[in-house]
């Protein structure tokens, strides 16, 4: 794709995919790449612009993650954020210490208007801080632009060399004109159009597939997720009955997903593809019965997942094309892939071996998740399948603590959608980023109907997060947890205690397996 577009370099700053999502608001094509990418490919990318993010290291020790020094003699403008900034007044010759006072939070700065980052920038105003190193001393040819009471080199630039550095943050919205700055870095800094937009995307993304594909076979793997169903729909909308989608239903959905998928994209739906439905759930059932360990059951599902997978596209016979619904984070994981395993995580098991096709197809590697739904809403995606939360590919089977059976699948759902059905009718469901109902292997003694009860306990789940790698408890109201745990109690047969799940993530994670 040749369009405009800036790069991130990533420092390891918790803002980084924020500032990409900024630029992007810009109208402008962006990219989030490791600090380490060497300048040959940066060169290739002929990028407009290049943004260094912040991160949690002291630029002047040796073992910290750096750039080339090349990077700011490609002609390209520069703008580092943060530890970025450090980064570039390091390399440059200028010096960068321990502030003797560190800077969290709001705090006043007062920037240089006649400086193009600041153009219609207040002189004063207010910015979001995060550092205890600071820039002590500009490099040759650099002029300050900002300071704030504590921090004399708040933001530096050497403008014909096109480099311009802020220490705060202009990507979070605590930075009150932080947009203003970016949109003057990437469109008058920069010299980009703007001519970046999410319709564009799709139809240009859709007439490029067609050309590619031409007359070849494709098969998708469908989930009923959000990536998988957005990059099948733009497959079924550039191929039509080239396209065959398979979803496999492992009897580990939520209530009533199997049939919800069924609806848009089988044949009474409105897309013109191939719709294979495989009810799978007794065989998933067969194997799980007994495995109570976590590692084993989402091993178990995965295989067994691929064997269905792959009896299916065996029937179909040699496709040309696989697509994937790999989206931008995915990308980006994979490309570090440096953090420990603490669950064979995410895509259910990979890619089966045995398919006999020539290419992968992934149209959503570009996107971060909202920009996947948005997307998804271009395409005229219902917006119960846009909106819907991220779910594990072992499904139930990872929220239903210990062995999995058919009767335990049926509680969780049933406790689940009450959850969801409550969450929804409070008008809390775009405040929390996951919530769901996991079944505890606690079973209690309860009295219902004076009766003694000894029945298993139902935790429900809600988390705040942003990157869903560390994630925070949500503030439910007390009212609306007791509802839920009314109406779970007494419409859920098999239940009589539901607990709420107070843990952070770390210690804890966002699903219970
Ligand atoms: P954890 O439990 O690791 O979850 O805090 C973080 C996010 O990842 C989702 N998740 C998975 N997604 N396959 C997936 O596709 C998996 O095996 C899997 N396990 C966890 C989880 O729902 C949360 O959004």
């Amino acid at each position: 794709m040749n369009q405009e577009k800036v790069i991130v370099l990533d420092f390891g700053g918790q803002y980084n995919q924020l500032i990409a999502r900024r630029v992007r608001e810009c109208s402008v094509y962006c990219e989030v790449h490791p600090h380490y990418l060497s300048v040959d490919k940066i060169r290739e990318m002929s990028p407009k612009g290049i943004i260094l993010t912040g991160g949690p290291n002291s630029a002047y020790l040796e073992d910290s993650p750096s750039c080339s020094r090349e990077i700011f003699e490609l002609g390209v403008p520069v703008l580092g954020i943060c530890y970025g900034s450090q980064v570039m007044a390091h390399l440059l010759g200028g010096s960068v210490k321990t502030a003797p006072v560190s800077e969290f939070g709001k705090t006043d700065v007062k920037v240089d208007t006649a400086s193009e980052l600041f153009e219609g920038v207040q002189e004063h105003t207010v910015c979001w801080m995060s550092h205890t190193d600071y820039i002590e001393k500009t490099p040759a040819g650099f002029q300050v632009t900002g300071q704030t009471p504590s921090c004399p080199v708040a933001a530096m630039e050497c403008p014909q060399r096109g480099l311009y550095a802020v220490q705060f943050h202009p990507e979070v919205m605590h930075t009150v004109q932080g947009q203003t700055m970016l949109l003057n870095f990437v469109h008058h800094i920069c010299g980009c159009s703007g001519d970046w937009k999410m319709d564009s995307f799709v139809e240009k993304t859709i007439q490029e597939i067609r050309e590619k594909i031409g007359n070849g076979k494709v098969l998708c793997a469908l989930s009923g997720g959000v990536d998988s169903s957005v990059a099948a729909v733009m497959l079924a909308k550039a191929v039509g009955k080239q396209l065959t989608c398979v979803f496999v239903d492992h009897g580990l959905l939520r209530k009533n997903e199997g049939d919800e998928v069924e609806a848009v994209f089988g044949p009474d739906g409105p897309y013109d593809l191939h719709f294979i439905r495989v009810n799978a759930q007794e065989r998933f059932y067969a194997r799980l019965k007994g495995v109570t360990e976590p590692e084993q059951k989402r091993k178990i599902i995965g295989e067994e997942f691929i064997r269905v997978f792959e009896e299916e596209a065996k029937k179909i016979g040699a496709v040309d094309y696989l697509v994937q619904g790999t989206i931008y984070p995915d990308v980006i994981e994979s490309g570090l892939g440096k953090s420990a395993t603490i669950k064979s995580h995410h895509n259910v098991g990979g890619l089966p071996d045995c398919v006999d096709f020539k290419e992968i197809v992934e149209p959503l590697r570009l996107l971060f998740k909202d920009e996947v739904r948005q997307a998804g809403r271009e395409l005229g995606i219902p917006e119960n399948l846009v909106s819907r939360q991220p779910f594990p590919g072992p499904g139930l089977g990872i929220r239903i603590i210990g062995e999995v059976t058919q009767e335990k699948v049926r509680i969780v759902q049933d406790a689940d959608a009450i959850y969801r059905e409550e969450i929804a009718a409070a008008g809390l469901a775009g405040e929390i980023s996951q919530y769901f109902a996991a079944l505890t292997n606690m079973r209690s003694v309860g009295v219902m109907g004076d009766g003694r009860t000894y029945d298993y306990a139902v935790a429900l789940r809600a988390v705040t997060t942003t990157d869903f790698m560390t994630a925070e408890c949500a503030q439910i109201p007390f009212e609306v947890l007791q509802k839920v745990m009314n109406r779970v109690v007494n419409e859920v047969k098999g239940v009589n205690r539901v607990v709420y799940d107070l843990t952070s993530k770390p210690p804890g994670t966002i699903e219970f397996e």
